[in-house]
């Protein structure tokens, strides 16, 4: 199997998220720290309420720390305006989600064509030929022209994970992405993401509560009450 490279895609520096003021102020995140390279898989575990969203979330520049440093493939976006945000979750990271967020009035080529506009596509073939042929990658040739209601749960998550590295991005971000599938599609689900992304050398980052991701990833991340440890000997879940 390919190993992780140099390239630190994903740096999370003594990152604390604290939400709201006062009385009602919850901490979410604790002096977190984390690298995550190139081509490499990384689940973060936790049980519920653990911080796993809010670190995923502004891992993905969605949502800024009280507190600590991010960089993202070398840039600081730690107190980056909106409009640089939104150029790098555009260019350097692809989303999936547990509801997968497919636009409903979208086919599956649509869906995947749609974020391949206004965005670099690397020289490479134009938007609607380099949608069509990753969603053949994905098994989905034969549901192209399918809008979201009428493809069972495992394909739409194929549709997405598909979309999220349509863009080439080099990092993903993944928030229980099998949480609404059955194990059988969540396992086909993850091991494509995996196989392609190890193919491809992108950085992933699963969260998950779901102890069967494990099998997955190459490194486990877990976290408690907002604080973060790498010792895959402790089974919290
Ligand atoms: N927008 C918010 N405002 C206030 N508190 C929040 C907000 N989002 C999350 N929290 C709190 O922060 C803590 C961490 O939440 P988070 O969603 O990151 O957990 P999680 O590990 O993803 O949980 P789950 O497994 O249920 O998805 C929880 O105590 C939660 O109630
Ligand atoms: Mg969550």
């Amino acid at each position: 199997m390919l190993s992780a490279d140099r390239r630190v895609i994903l740096q999370l520096e003594g990152v604390s998220k604290v939400y709201g003021s006062g009385e009602l102020a919850v901490t979410a995140l604790r002096e977190a720290t984390f690298r995550v390279y190139g081509g490499e898989i990384v689940a973060v575990m936790g049980p519920s309420g653990s911080g796993k969203t809010t670190l995923l979330t502004i891992a993905g520049a969605l949502l800024r720390p009280t507190k600590g440093r991010v960089t993202i493939c070398g840039v600081d976006v730690t107190a980056m305006n909106e409009s640089h945000l939104a150029a790098i979750r555009r260019e350097r990271i692809g989303f999936v989600y547990q509801s997968f967020n497919l636009l409903e009035a979208l086919t599956a080529l649509e869906n995947v064509r749609v974020v391949l506009q206004n965005n670099r596509t690397n020289g490479k073939a134009p938007a609607l030929e380099r949608a069509r042929d990753i969603l053949e990658v994905f098994g989905l040739g034969h549901r192209i022209n399918s809008l979201p209601k009428k493809m069972s749960d495992g394909e739409k998550q194929r549709v997405a994970i598909a979309r999220a590295l349509a863009k080439d991005p080099e990092l993903i971000l993944a928030d229980e992405p099998t949480a609404n599938l059955d194990a059988k599609r969540g396992h086909e689900v993850m091991d494509l993401l995996r196989q392609k992304a190890l193919e491809l050398r992108k950085a992933v980052v699963v969260v998950s509560h779901d102890n069967r991701i494990r099998e997955f990833a190459q490194r486990i991340v877990w976290l408690e009450d907002g604080r973060l440890h790498e010792d895959s000997a402790t089974p919290l879940v």
